[in-house]
């Protein structure tokens, strides 16, 4: 028996990867899940993304360089269980005993449903229901520790009361209650504008650019003509080169926003050329990936089926 403490968690194959990503989140997943500490389990939601995407190619694409992705920044297939939440039919088997179990004012609570409705938005039965599914990925795996960003706080909750509810109604300790890790806030990455980095404004770093693409995007971040530091790319220098080699840096070339920007251009390429080369790797060799979410794939199949036999039993349909 592994005696480790689970972890688990899932991330959507949503929108391109920008920096911001990198640093605000991936980077500390793949340090969370390193040195073994957890038993990690990290899937991609495609299910849960299904609600809002609704293209077959663009679906797999996305899947796909999310994996990929993963696997560039450090994300390592030795240590974590990585797979696919589509091909462990146990998430979807689960998610509908807890509806059986779950009213609908509760879910009318969840912050999401709520600000969709706020918004006039038309709302999918699917999205209604994603705290249900998300409290199955959880559950499923006994999971100690769920690392999430604060939004996500909520659906943890909600996959504690169902873990509670499900043991109250059926007379059971089949599920163990699981803790947020609310992952802390890495000072928001700004954009090449000076917002929040976001692709919804336009204004991102892509995580894999080319050097060109790069150049290109920096040449681009908005300075102004005060001569004093230029804030928004510094903000941005000082995630991949120490503040005190910075400071140095910028007294010396201070008002020379064109020098600046070159050493920014420079210091990015350095730091993201190893994760844009295995990333090129893995398109290169796709049998890498596939192999990697085969193995996922069963290890999370033969963990999540051997609970659902105690859950089967548990409301007795076996
Ligand atoms: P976007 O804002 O581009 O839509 P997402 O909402 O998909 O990004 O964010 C995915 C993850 O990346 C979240 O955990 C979020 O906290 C992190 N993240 C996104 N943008 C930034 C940023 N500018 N700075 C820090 N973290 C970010
Ligand atoms: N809802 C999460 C998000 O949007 C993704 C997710 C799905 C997840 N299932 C999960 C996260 C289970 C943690 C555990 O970021």
């Amino acid at each position: 028996m592994n005696q480790k403490p689970v972890l688990v968690s899932g991330v959507k194959p949503t929108g391109d990867l920008h920096i911001g990503n990198y640093f605000g989140a991936m980077r500390q997943f793949v340090e969370l899940t390193k040195g073994g500490k957890y038993r990690p389990f990290i899937f991609v939601a495609d299910y849960h993304a299904l609600n809002t995407m609704q293209d077959a190619e663009e679906m797999r694409r996305r899947t796909r360089e999310l994996v990929m992705a993963y696997l560039a920044v450090g994300l390592d297939p030795e240590e974590v269980v990585f797979f696919k939440q589509s091909e462990v039919s146990a998430h979807t088997e689960l998610c509908w005993i807890f509806d059986s179990i779950t009213t609908m004012p509760y879910l009318m609570r969840a912050h999401a449903f709520k600000d969709a409705e706020a918004k006039n938005k038309e709302i999918t039965v699917g999205t209604f229901n994603y705290p249900m599914l998300m409290a199955a990925d959880i559950l499923l795996y006994n999971a100690a520790v769920v690392p999430v960003g604060q939004d996500q706080k909520q659906h943890i909750e909600y996959a504690r009361d169902t873990a509670e509810k499900f043991n109250r109604i059926f007379k059971t300790d089949v599920f163990t209650l699981p803790e947020p890790y609310i992952m802390p806030e890495v000072a928001i990455v700004p954009g090449t504008d000076g917002q929040k980095m976001s692709k919804s404004y336009g204004n991102v770093i892509p995580l894999f650019a080319s050097r060109d693409e790069l150049a290109k995007r920096v040449m681009g971040i908005v300075t102004d003509s005060s001569g004093e530091r230029p804030e928004n790319v510094y903000a941005i220098h000082k995630l991949v080169r120490s503040e005190h080699e910075l400071d140095a840096l910028y007294t010396e070339h201070a008002g020379s926003y064109k020098t600046l920007k070159e050493l920014l251009i420079e210091d990015l390429d350095r730091y993201f050329t190893p994760i844009r080369a295995r990333y090129e790797e893995l398109q290169n060799d796709p049998y890498i990936v596939d192999d990697i979410l085969a193995r996922g794939r069963e290890e999370a199949r033969a963990v999540s089926e051997a609970k659902m036999q105690q859950v089967r039993k548990a409301v007795g349909v076996a």
